[in-house]
């Protein structure tokens, strides 16, 4: 269908739902156009941004009507932050666009006429919920601050007093180090000109274990006495490891090789009983409390009656199949993170499981060799990035035969297309899907399905 409006065009237009990624959905005599801004039930007056074949892009300049389920967002930085993008919608409401996200993905992407969906889980917190944040240091009239990108600019950072995603005692962590940074007199690094020192300040918090890792990312050189940062840092009682990473290219990572400053190199986290050790640049479902509900439901969907060989695939550092451990009869995952591996290797040990082994390598290449090790399995677990089982690892995966596949998905669209394959090529069936809320105000929707593989009629 042709685009009925041009690049530049105002309009104005209802908005029915939001699509994945968290532009509102209206359309313009049937056209669909994703208007950035709009919200489920508003009116909008907008300017047509792009045009393709099948749908158009505009953002909003003014809200005609508002919504009903529009609410006042209690962040002061909502709107200039790039962190949360619905605190001004009401919680039910964006948990339902959620919903219908997945189950649009599996009706539109899968072809599946009527998913098996089950109601999506909610978050546990609404705020507070994060095990993790990453700040960036920044100038303001009263000094150098942190705080996070201006939205939509990597350039501009905004120094915040309180975030909302993170406990008292993170916020008060990073007022300690902003302080710290003031009197020592160190400058913040500027993004556009390369010049300054200070770039990141990295807290994780074990929130089940209390126990907390400060990481402070600078540019090259020793500006500052690392003895007074400690001490500053030990004020705080949670804190038990403080690390320092240098970076020196412009590219913002906080992924980098740290230099402990004091304390243990790791700090633990526990979930679902079992322990887990955390290093600055480990991954690890920054939302705890609700990455213990999607793993206990993935043993749900995973039914293990306590001798079925299991496949962990993106293992990560091994948090999924270590928890599957005590009722399967082995489990073994596959990881391209080397250090991830190393981590989960660690985190068998802690908990002395024993019937868990972890491998180094890439998905889709390395499953042979893993069955050559293993044997076949009874049941796939998958936990794949936003990309899904992107290339090989897809007919690879589907080629194992296993009775049972458990998808662990952080896209829907990406997880809707999958499923088609594993389905048309493979003779899965999708029996259950259950979306889950873990980050709150922001458009990521996870979700854990249970694909089964239909009796052989030979
Ligand atoms: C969404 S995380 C899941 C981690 C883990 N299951 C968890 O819950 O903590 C995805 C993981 O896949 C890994 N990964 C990405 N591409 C991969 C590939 N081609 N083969 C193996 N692992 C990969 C990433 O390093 C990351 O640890």
């Amino acid at each position: 269908m042709a685009a009925p409006v041009v690049k530049g065009q105002k309009i104005d237009l209802q908005i029915e739902s939001l699509a994945y990624g968290g532009n509102g959905v209206g359309r313009v005599d049937g056209f669909v156009v994703f208007v950035r801004g709009g919200l489920p039930g508003d009116r909008v007056h907008a300017c047509v941004t792009k045009t393709k074949r099948g749908f158009a892009e505009a953002v909003a300049e003014a809200i005609l009507e508002p919504s009903p389920e529009r609410i006042e967002a209690p962040c002061p930085y909502f709107g200039a932050c790039g962190g949360c993008r619905f605190q001004d919608l009401a919680y039910p409401a964006q948990i339902s666009a959620k919903e219908r996200q997945v189950r649009d993905a599996l009706v539109r992407i899968g072809r599946i006429a009527d998913p098996p969906l089950e109601p999506i889980v909610p978050a546990a917190s609404q705020y507070g919920y994060r095990n993790k944040l990453e700040y960036s240091f920044t100038s303001s009239d009263d000094g150098v601050a942190l705080g996070f990108h201006r939205a939509g600019r990597w350039d501009e950072v905004i120094g915040i007093d309180a975030c909302l995603l993170t406990t008292e005692l993170g916020n008060a962590i990073r007022h300690a180090v902003r302080d710290w940074a003031r009197e020592e007199r160190l400058e913040p690094y500027d993004q556009t000109t390369g010049e300054g020192y200070l770039r990141h300040l990295v807290v994780r918090e074990g929130r089940n274990t209390g126990q907390v890792l400060v990481l402070l990312v600078t540019s090259p050189g020793e500006r500052f006495e690392t003895g007074y940062l400690v001490d500053v840092l030990r004020r705080f009682p949670e804190v038990r490891s403080v690390q320092w990473a240098v970076n020196e290219s412009p590219g913002q990572h906080t992924n980098l090789p740290a230099a402990l400053l004091w304390g243990d190199d790791a700090i633990e986290e526990e979930l679902l009983g079992l322990r887990f050790r955390l290093r600055p640049t480990a991954f690890l479902q920054t939302n705890t409390e609700m990455a213990e509900q999607l793993y206990r439901l993935a043993r749900e969907y995973a039914g293990l009656t306590g001798g079925e060989n299991v496949f962990d695939l993106y293992c990560g550092t091994g948090t999924i199949g270590l928890s599957l451990a005590s009722s399967a009869g082995a489990v073994s995952g596959v990881e391209i993170s080397e250090e991830a591996v190393a981590c989960a290797i660690e985190n068998a040990e802690l908990n002395g499981i024993g019937n868990a082994r972890f491998f180094a390598g890439n998905v889709g290449q390395s499953l042979d060799e893993l069955v050559e090790k293993a044997g076949r399995p009874d049941v796939v677990v998958v936990d794949p990035p936003r990309a899904g089982l992107a290339g090989k690892s897809l007919r690879r995966t589907g080629g194992l035969g296993a009775a049972r596949i458990v998808y662990v998905s952080c896209n829907p669209t990406t997880l809707a297309s999958d499923v088609q394959v594993l389905r048309d090529e493979f003779g899965y069936d999708l029996a259950r899907c259950r979306p889950f809320d873990m980050f709150p105000h922001t458009p990521h929707v996870e979700s854990v399905s249970l694909l089964k593989q239909r009796p052989s009629t030979e």
